[in-house]
């Protein structure tokens, strides 16, 4: 994994860093929709192979949160959160009129649901898990601003299941910038091993389609 994703990284951080003095100089300049693109795939429907997960869709304030949580090193820092570090450098050269413009332009993403592509999961079982999730997330995993926690209907399943994972692993959420993290740090104890984590996101895969 490292073997792959060092060398991406490596240059995009160069073409990141030009565009960065292009922004810096003209800070109302559009993003160039190849950077984000070239990780989360086409539209920002999200790149497996890259492991960024889709965009299109995301509500503009918990976008917003994660960039700026990103960029100020409160996620991605973990040295054992591989995908976290790739995208961690990519939001530091962001400035507050960068992310503003990408808020905007993401808005303008249009959102498919992602295609599921997990394998054995107990969706029943996941349904019971879920039940707790739902307080936060809704019954339909549609996100709840006012619990600051997100959708996840329509997201790549293979990343929710690396980010519970990470959660559960202390890779996220134990910065001490990362207070909604926390928060859903603490939630991953009732998902006992990884066979739980694939339940509940099988279940997740059901809804709101
Ligand atoms: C070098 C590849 C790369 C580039 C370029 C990149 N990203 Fe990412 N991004 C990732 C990866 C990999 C992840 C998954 C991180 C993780 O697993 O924690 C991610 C995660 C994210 C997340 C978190 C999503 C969530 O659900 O919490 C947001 C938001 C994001 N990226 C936005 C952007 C935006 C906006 C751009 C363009 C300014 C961008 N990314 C450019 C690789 C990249
Ligand atoms: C107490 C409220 C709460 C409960 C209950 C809860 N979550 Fe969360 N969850 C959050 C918050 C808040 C965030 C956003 C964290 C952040 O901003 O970094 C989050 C984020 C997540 C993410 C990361 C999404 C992304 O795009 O990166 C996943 C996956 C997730 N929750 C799954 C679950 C599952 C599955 C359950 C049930 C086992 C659950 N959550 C229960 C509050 C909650």
């Amino acid at each position: 994994m490292m073997r792959k994703v060092l060398p991406v990284l490596a240059v995009l951080t160069l073409t990141a860093v030009a565009s960065a003095s292009t922004w810096a100089a003209e800070p109302h300049e559009p993003v160039d929709h190849r950077f984000c693109f070239t990780c989360h795939g086409t539209d920002g429907m999200g790149s497996e192979g890259i492991q960024a997960p889709r965009l299109a869709g995301m509500e503009p304030w918990y976008l917003k949160r994660q960039l700026e949580l990103f960029r100020a090193g409160g996620r991605g820092k973990h040295p054992s959160d591989i995908e976290g570090m790739e995208m961690q450098p990519m939001a530091v050269i962001l400035t507050d009129e960068n992310i503003a413009d990408i808020i905007d332009w993401a808005g303008t993403w249009e959102y498919k649901p992602a295609v599921p592509t997990l394998t054995g999961g107990n969706v029943e079982r996941g349904q019971q898990l879920y039940q707790v999730c739902a307080s936060c997330h809704g019954a339909e995993a549609q996100g709840n601003e006012a619990m600051n926690a997100p959708a996840l209907q329509g997201q790549n399943d293979w990343y929710l299941v690396t980010q519970l994972k990470n959660f559960k692993a202390g890779y996220r959420g134990v910065d001490p910038l990362d207070t909604y993290g926390a928060q859903m740090r603490l939630m991953t104890s009732g998902l006992v091993d990884d066979q739980a984590i694939i339940d509940v996101v099988s279940y997740i895969n059901t809804l709101g389609r």
